[in-house]
């Protein structure tokens, strides 16, 4: 187990909560330093919900569908998050488009998960588009979260081949098998501190990241 202090973590969901589940059972078993404070939807009963509760992590359903429009939405987003006082807040399947009054409250402390080597395939069907395109590599990303849709700098990627064959369940159950090593190695590096936003750049171990890490590049324990 690494020696890093234990970091609270927010997570945002909108859906089955996979991604969430990985992290709620490295957590669990001492694998990684966090405390999941609490877990949010902004879609009433879905399976993240469950996961969360059946790991004893407080939950909130916070249906976005009253809200006037995206800042009011996020107002109340932020007035849920912040009493738990994240070191850290995670959209793990969160599908809402955020505002920069969001993005830039949470500076440096936001991550989210993309289904795709960012900068290709942003946005929805990533699984789809990247077989459409002919791709022999796709994969998942891990990136700081900006104003700009899935364009805020990438910390990691895992990378997975697209075989003859793939339809896009078969290649979405190959990423998303390494979305869940994926994420917690993410998480494990900013509760060591070893990751920052500085600008528009990452810095890893102190030097900006001139591309993205790859989840083999370190064990990371
Ligand atoms: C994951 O594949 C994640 O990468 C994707 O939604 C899925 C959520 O699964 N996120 C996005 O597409 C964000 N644009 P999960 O609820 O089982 O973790």
């Amino acid at each position: 187990m690494s020696a890093a202090r234990k970091i609270r973590l927010v997570v945002l969901i909108s859906g089955r909560g996979s991604n969430l589940q990985a992290i709620l059972d490295q957590a669990a078993s001492g694998e990684l330093p966090v405390e999941v404070a609490a877990v949010i939807s902004n879609r009433p009963g879905v399976q993240g919900l469950e996961r969360a509760q059946r790991a004893g992590v407080p939950t909130l359903e916070l249906d976005h569908q009253p809200y006037a429009d995206r800042p009011a939405f996020e107002a109340a987003l932020i007035e849920r998050i912040d009493p738990y006082q994240p070191d850290l807040v995670i959209l793990a399947g969160f599908m809402r488009v955020l505002t920069a009054g969001f993005t830039e409250h949470y500076r440096g402390r936001l991550f989210n998960i993309h289904p795709s080597l960012l900068p290709k395939f942003r946005g929805l069907h990533t699984h789809e588009r990247a077989i459409a395109a002919g791709e022999d590599e796709h994969g998942a990303s891990i990136h700081f979260v900006t104003a700009e849709l899935d364009g805020g700098p990438v910390i990691v990627q895992a990378r997975v081949p697209v075989l003859s064959g793939d339809d896009p369940d078969i290649l979405a159950a190959r990423v998303l098998e390494q979305e869940h090593r994926l994420y917690p190695q993410a998480i494990r590096w900013f509760a060591e501190g070893r990751l920052q936003l500085m600008g528009e750049q990452v810095c890893f171990d102190g030097a900006v990241l001139e591309q993205p890490l790859r989840l083999e590049q370190d064990g990371g324990r």
